[in-house]
């Protein structure tokens, strides 16, 4: 039996750690031509096997949960900022139901609701921007503004008004608890872990108290998921204690945060850089729903393709999460295609930040072409369905092989369940923009990758010039 090759490194304990950490995909790029799409390589004492290529997604996403696990690569990390006793620190089946919990609170009739909602946030967010023209920073404000309106309509209204306040010091303590560094030392003595810890307690209470009072002055017509998790029951009967609940929405106020700023960000970025986008988006709406100034809605933006598939082109180039992680439970893992041996222990990664930029499924991959989802030939569309695709988890992931080179969201039991939300958020977000200002970018191009962070954000100075219309 053979194990994958190991990636050559000077530096014993860190490994290839600081190469992985600038340019991740590069470094992966640069080992796939030297070892093949199979390899391990060492990170702080880690030991990480890369599985590239739409097999290597396949393998990982479709993982049994007896042979790798999710929560044990990740729950280290998790559980000091989403709480205990939910996501990866519940029983692989407790987190299914609560998977399923926060899926069913995402549903139609409350999109509805939400965009309305949003065009709301958009037009206050912006009110502050005084001048005719100006330049704004792409990742900064969509950090701001995507606060304001997932928290409108997922966190609920008390949590929204709470922002200029004490919760956004709460946000932003968690969120240093959700670092990069966090993924490598758990706890370490310092103030940013303890100050990560009282943020998860005092939100947890600040939860707690306003389900309390929800329920009583039965307050409960609220569209947000908040309402949603009070209303769900586990299935032997026992309904969700308000600590499960403060932990689920915290986590999906981290699943859901960042992915969305930055997928927004890099759209306007890149269509800042693209005059003839801007315009076709404009001319789509006038086409498809009479004029620039009919109310946007969750109906009417399903019409809008092009606008989607800008979306999409941004998910393909500038994935949010270009890499999943999965750790060996088993005595040892086999990956049939090549016939290596992955021994417990190691960490598996599925690497969708590569395949998408592959020119074995891309044409011209590293240009930014929303057009190209309209080709019918393209492989994403022609691909094969997994084994995979037909398991329901009860959360919306059937049909979804994950032999897709194309995977932002991920594949399998842990695919994402905010998918149908984010689009439906960045797409009100960017529409609503184009219809209030004229924009280009600041710099001569679209900035590079920063992948310091947990998410893939522009490289500052990632600067947009707006000017009001009108
Ligand atoms: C899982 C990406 C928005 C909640 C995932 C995964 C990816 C992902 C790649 C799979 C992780 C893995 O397999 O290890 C994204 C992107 C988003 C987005 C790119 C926006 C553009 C959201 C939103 C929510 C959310 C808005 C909440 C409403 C979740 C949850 C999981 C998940 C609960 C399940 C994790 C698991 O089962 O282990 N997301 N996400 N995401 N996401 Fe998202």
């Amino acid at each position: 039996a053979k194990q994958p090759p190991v990636v050559f490194s000077w530096i014993p304990f860190m490994g290839n750690a600081v190469e992985f950490g600038i340019n991740p995909i590069q470094f992966l790029q640069n080992c796939q031509k030297k070892y093949g799409d199979v390899f391990t390589f060492r990170m702080v004492g880690k030991k990480v096997t890369v599985l590239l290529g739409a097999d290597g997604n396949q393998f990982v996403f479709n993982s049994k949960q007896n042979l790798s696990s999710a929560a044990e690569a990740y729950n280290d990390m998790t559980k000091y900022v989403f709480g205990r006793e939910v996501v990866y620190d519940a029983p692989h089946s407790v987190f299914l139901e609560q998977k399923r919990f926060i899926k069913a609170g995402l549903n139609t009739e409350c999109f509805r609701q939400h965009v309305p909602m949003i065009v709301d946030e958009v037009t206050d967010f912006f009110k502050d921007f005084k001048k005719p023209t100006g330049t704004f920073d792409a990742y900064h404000t969509f950090g701001s503004l995507i606060i304001c309106t997932a928290s409108r309509c997922l966190m609920g209204k008390e949590i929204r008004a709470g922002l200029d306040g004490n919760v956004a010091q709460l946000y932003y303590d968690l969120d240093q608890g959700f670092q990069p560094i966090n993924f490598i030392f758990s706890n370490l003595p310092l103030p940013s872990y303890r100050k990560r810890d009282e943020a998860c307690k005092k939100m947890a209470e600040l939860y707690s108290s306003i389900i309390q009072r929800r329920k009583a002055e039965n307050d409960n017509t609220n569209a947000d998921l908040l309402q949603a998790l009070m209303e769900s029951t586990y299935k032997d009967g026992t309904p969700v204690p308000d600590k499960h609940i403060a932990g689920m929405m915290i986590a999906v106020l981290f699943g859901g945060q960042h992915t969305s700023a930055t997928t927004t960000a890099w759209t306007l970025l890149e269509l800042a850089a693209r005059p003839d986008l801007i315009r076709a988006l404009r001319e789509e709406q006038i086409e498809k729903l009479g004029s620039l100034k009919t109310d946007l809605t969750f109906e009417n933006l399903k019409e809008l393709t092009l606008l989607e598939n800008c979306v999409r082109e941004t998910l393909r180039l500038h994935p949010p999460i270009f890499q999943m992680m999965r750790k060996v439970i088993a005595e040892k893992v086999t990956f049939e295609k090549t016939g290596h041996e992955i021994p417990k222990g190691n960490f598996l990664c599925a690497v969708p930040g590569v395949t998408q930029v592959d020119e074995t499924y891309f044409k011209d991959p590293l240009k930014y072409n929303p057009m190209r989802w309209i080709d019918l030939d393209d492989p994403v569309h022609t691909m094969e369905a997994g084994d995979d695709a037909d398991v329901d988890y009860g959360f919306g992931a059937v049909g979804i092989s994950s032999k897709n080179p194309f995977l932002p969201f991920g594949a399998g039991r842990h695919r994402c369940i905010g998918e149908t939300f984010g689009y439906l958020q960045i797409k009100t977000i960017i529409a609503t923009m184009i219809r209030m200002f004229d924009i280009e970018l600041e710099g001569k191009s679209v900035p590079k990758p920063d992948y310091t962070s947990m998410v893939v954000v522009p490289e500052k100075p990632a600067n947009i010039k707006y000017t009001w219309r009108e």
